[in-house]
């Protein structure tokens, strides 16, 4: 377990230390770690009631892109709204409710609320977020760790992480069936480490000193993603040598593809390298909901596909547990893990 320092909580960026609308000098990035100007791109939008196409929709956009977009998911507007309501309240909470947060937990039902990273001690400079994490399954016993205020919240985001899972699962069969695996082949250890992580992008003096999430490809299998309120950018994208940013469209959930599954798919589909930047006028609010192998799951490439290819394994096999310590305890960026600590078998002629 990661150690925590309390007064990383105490800190919240929504505590009010901008208050002065200074930024206070651990949050300024050091000038040669700035971001440059973005592009814009399009990011691919999936019709999940659209059966005749959605799984080479999503297999291609997972090729091309590592990253789409998920519409007519079945999830209703309400709830996603209910959620984010309930998410943005926690950080409005009075600080002798927040620290009730942090009181809970045992060794593998984790609930904290925080700023930065879990790294705040030895980073370099903190990110401009606060966070809310905890875990989501079994969900009777985590929920038990949840916020108990706002009065709702459980209740809420109880049926809200269900739905995610759900849909979640939908979008995973889509993805064995387009890499012709074997049905249910994700509906085991792999996506069975749940994780609701809960962002906030407090409104930043100056977006050109800070960074809200440094250059990463995410840990998991994939993670589902809502932003609040849509129309504020936030999370740019790297593809080809440069920087993009991109909308989202109304009651759509992005869907990243995670490390684990560029593993599994050995390579067809990719990871993509994102980050988050802050706004001036406006806070953002991101719901992240994490499918990850166990830490014990073995994961490797599908035999299946190596089968299917004929260039061998590009990857080792690893328990999630290797890559994942590797993943929380790194300060720099996080974008080539994989390639860096040798997950990647480098003999590989395959690019
Ligand atoms: C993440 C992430 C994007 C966002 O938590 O891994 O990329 O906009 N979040 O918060
Ligand atoms: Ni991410």
């Amino acid at each position: 377990m990661v150690k925590f320092i309390f007064s990383q909580m105490a800190n919240l960026l929504s505590s009010g230390i901008i208050a002065n609308r200074e930024i206070p000098k651990k949050y300024v990035v050091p000038p040669g770690k700035r971001h440059a100007q973005a592009g814009f791109i399009e990011i691919p939008i999936i019709d999940l009631q659209d059966q005749k196409n959605s799984t080479q929709n999503i297999l291609k956009a997972s090729q091309d892109l590592g990253l789409f977009q998920v519409i007519n998911h079945g999830i209703p507007s309400k709830l996603m709204n209910d959620a984010m309501k309930v998410f943005k309240e926690v950080f409005d909470l009075p600080p002798e409710e927040r620290s009730k947060i942090n009181m809970k937990e045992d060794l593998n039902q984790v609930c904290r609320i925080y700023t930065s990273s879990y790294n705040y001690d030895s980073e370099e400079f903190h990110f401009w977020r606060d966070v809310l994490r905890h875990t989501c399954n079994p969900l009777v016993e985590c929920i038990k760790f949840w916020p108990q205020k706002p009065e709702n919240y459980r209740e809420i985001v109880g049926e809200y992480v269900v739905a995610l899972k759900d849909m979640g699962k939908k979008i995973l069969e889509q993805i064995t069936q387009g890499l012709g695996l074997e049905k249910g082949y994700f509906a085991s250890e792999l996506t069975e480490d749940n994780i609701l992580t809960i962002n906030h992008y407090p409104i930043c003096p100056d977006p050109s000193v800070t960074i809200g999430l440094p250059r990463h490809k995410d840990p998991t299998l994939i993670n589902i993603v809502q932003a609040a309120p849509v129309n504020v950018p936030g999370l740019q994208l790297f593809k080809d040598g440069q920087w993009f940013g991109f909308e989202t469209a109304p009651n759509a959930f992005l869907v990243f593809v995670g490390n684990q599954l560029e593993v599994v798919s050995n390579g067809k589909m990719k990871a993509v390298v994102h980050r988050v930047v802050t706004n001036a006028s406006k806070a953002r609010t991101t719901a992240v909901f994490f499918m990850s192998p166990t830490m014990d799951c073995i994961v490797e490439p599908a035999k299946a596909i190596v089968e299917a290819q004929d260039c061998g394994p590009l990857y080792k096999a690893f328990r999630y547990k290797e890559y994942f310590d590797i993943h929380t305890g790194h300060d720099g960026d996080r974008d080539t893990i994989l390639e860096s600590y040798n997950f990647k078998i480098k003999q590989s002629s395959i690019p």
